[in-house]
């Protein structure tokens, strides 16, 4: 996927929480394939069962950045 210069991309870091992805993104996977996913959540606390999506387990373990 190429991103022109045009497009603005956002991601929104939320306290406590994954990081918000806004639009329609192309993911590359740690075993180097691709994914399309639109609006994802991506964990950052490193809990998730399913990386790098967040799966809610950042509660579960309290947290906290
Ligand atoms: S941020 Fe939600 S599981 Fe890691």
């Amino acid at each position: 996927m190429n991103m022109n210069n045009d497009s603005v991309w956002r991601i929104k870091v939320v306290p406590n929480a994954p990081l918000l992805v806004e639009g329609k993104v192309e993911l590359t996977l740690a075993d180097g394939t691709t994914q399309m996913a639109e609006n994802p959540h991506l964990c950052r606390c490193g809990a998730s069962k399913n990386k790098p999506f967040c799966d809610g387990s950042h509660a579960k373990i309290g947290f906290k950045d």
